[in-house]
């Protein structure tokens, strides 16, 4: 049977090329090879920020689709400029696509550097050192048995253990001659069992913006950060704005599940690279924090942020949670617990409550203002008697979504 192919493209300036499907939009094309070309719209037609220029082969591509008589001028179109969420690839040769500058995504530039709060460690998780009696013929207990209780009369109490660290037990506590060093959650869960006295614990911090991920390897024993690593948000080609990304959920069940393994698989690019900088291993990671806001939140939790953008603009979970890292295929130790701050309001969300509590703006006693200027920007305003909060969408006036002019912060933009 033959195979529908479509044309080899080249993408300009970068340099790489594909051999696309029929049917495929330039925009899909392009990320497929990792080129996020600007979509502030979310690739609905409406913003004309995903301009390419068509250097050779304009003949494979569907013709002008109305959104592009209407975005791109006459001129341009005999330029050969395209928008890349329109042009569908339809038949078979070779293309060669530009992405100009304008349109390019990879050359934000991001912030990750800022001034450091003393604060007092209380991990939720920590690390001891347990011995234990080897078996006899008059002491048979099981293995598991043998360690909670160890940890009972060391620590006074008798955690619950995790499934899959049962799993690694039996082999973990005879590598080491029953030496072992055990990672609790909350003085409640045996979370991690290692072979061999062992201090290493460490935490990993992430913030999911609507437009940047960063992400912070903290030593749990120091509290010092080890490493950072930092990346636009992936689904930034799914919509630059929460709106667009909520909207792009709501047209298909299924794209909620897209994007939630999109910004997944961003955190686990940090996770790796923060790792590999520091020559932490990721198993060590054992304790994650994210905030982010409230539909950032969802979508990463999997959970439907659908009517946090319907009035009256209610969030679908409002507590902090804390779910296995596994469960959302984060790649850090296997028991490890990720914990979801709290979100405020459908749009106040995480983050703000992570500005709160660095800046310690609840035990102000002067009426303060706390303003986090971001795709969304949130201001909390108050002291230890009571903060009030509101947010309003600022990514849309500065960088340019239904307006023409505005870009975000990239070579060669006035940013001070
Ligand atoms: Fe193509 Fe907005 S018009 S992404």
């Amino acid at each position: 049977m033959k195979t529908m192919t479509g044309p080899t493209l080249v993408f300009q300036p970068y340099g790489k090329r594909l051999k696309a499907t029929i049917g495929t939009k330039a925009i899909e094309a392009a990320k497929k090879i990792g080129i996020d070309i600007s979509s502030v719209c979310g690739g609905r037609g409406l913003c004309g920020k995903c301009r390419i220029i068509i250097r050779d082969g304009q003949d494979h591509l569907s013709s002008p689709s109305g959104a592009e008589k209407r975005l791109l001028s006459k001129e341009d179109l005999n330029n050969g400029f395209r928008l890349a969420c329109q042009a569908t690839i339809l038949s078979e040769g070779k293309m060669v696509i530009e992405v100009p500058r304008e349109s390019q995504v990879d050359q934000q530039r991001l912030l990750l550097r800022g001034l450091e709060r003393k604060i007092e460690l209380a991990p939720a998780v920590k690390k001891v050192t347990v011995r234990l009696p080897k078996p006899t013929l008059q002491d048979v207990k099981s293995d598991t048995d043998r360690l909670t209780e160890a940890l009972k009369s060391e620590a006074g109490f008798k955690p619950r253990v995790d499934y899959e660290t049962l799993k690694v037990i039996p082999h973990a506590l005879r590598k080491a001659d029953w030496t072992v060093a055990v990672t609790l959650w909350k003085d409640q869960e045996i979370i991690s069992v290692e072979p061999g006295p062992s201090q290493d614990l460490y935490g990993f911090a992430v913030d999911v913006g609507t437009t940047k991920l960063a992400g912070y390897l903290v030593d749990l024993n120091t509290g010092k950060i080890v490493a950072t690593a930092s990346m636009m948000n992936p689904q930034i080609s799914y919509g630059e704005d929460v709106i667009s990304r909520i909207q792009y959920v709501m047209d298909d069940e299924k794209n909620l599940t897209r994007l939630q393994e999109t910004v997944i698989e961003g955190v686990n690019q940090l996770i790796a690279q923060a790792c590999e900088n520091s020559g932490v291993a990721p198993e060590l990671i054992c304790d994650v924090t994210l905030a982010g806001n409230t539909a950032m939140h969802h979508i990463l939790l999997g959970i439907p942020p659908n009517f946090v953008a319907v009035m009256p603009y209610p969030a679908a979970l409002q507590s902090a949670v804390d779910v296995k890292a596994r469960d959302l295929s984060l790649k850090v130790n296997r028991g490890a617990y990720i914990h979801a701050l709290p979100t405020i309001a459908g749009f106040v969300g995480g983050d703000a409550v992570a500005d709160v509590l660095a800046t310690k703006l609840y035990e102000a006693e002067e009426l303060s203002m706390l303003v986090d200027i971001g795709t969304n920007t949130e201001i909390v305003l108050g002291n230890k008697l009571h903060l009030m909060a509101c947010s309003c969408a600022s990514g849309p006036a500065f960088e340019g979504a239904h307006i023409r002019y505005g870009m975000r912060a990239a070579t060669g933009v006035i940013e001070h």
